[in-house]
């Protein structure tokens, strides 16, 4: 086979006279820019991880207006979201409630273990709870 050395030439082009292989960031810059990597991703992690009740409320609402509609409980009154009940039943806190909404109890769904509503929304709903019933629903 015949070798073209004009197509040589075109395969084989030298480097660009620009070009500096040792064009690198130093040992510092790299650090900020690591930093600064590291602090937009630590800054949405954790926006993403805070509960929001905002959020929760859609939850709220597509999930358990069923038999909570305004922090009632239609199926066992004495267990309203009222800031009082949840008290005296021991669910006042954002861990006991998002125990309940993950494992259920009794005629109450287990909506996490069912899968229905995910982790970081069960958070979100219970955030939700605990803000209405400080308001009083
Ligand atoms: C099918 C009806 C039903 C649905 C839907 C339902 N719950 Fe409940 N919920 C109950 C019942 C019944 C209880 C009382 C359970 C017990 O302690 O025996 C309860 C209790 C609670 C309590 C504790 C109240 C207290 O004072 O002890 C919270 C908090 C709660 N539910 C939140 C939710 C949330 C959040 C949702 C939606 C994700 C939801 N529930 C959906 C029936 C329901």
């Amino acid at each position: 086979m015949m070798t073209n050395p004009v197509l040589v030439k075109k395969l084989f082009k030298p480097l660009p006279v620009t070009y500096k292989p040792h064009n690198q960031p130093t040992e510092k810059q790299m650090k900020t820019i690591i930093s600064v990597i590291a602090l937009t991703i630590s800054g949405f992690a954790s926006s993403a991880i805070a509960a929001n009740a905002e959020l929760g409320k859609d939850i709220f609402f597509s999930n358990c207006t069923a038999c909570h509609a305004g922090g009632k409980n239609i199926m066992a009154p004495g267990k309203s979201l009222s800031k009082e009940d949840l008290e005296t039943n021991k669910v006042n806190s954002a861990a006991a409630i998002i125990e309940l909404i993950t494992n259920g109890k009794g005629p109450m769904p287990a909506f996490g273990k069912l899968g229905v509503i995910s982790a970081p929304d069960i958070e979100n709903v219970a955030a939700y709870i605990l803000k209405k019933s400080g308001e009083g629903w």
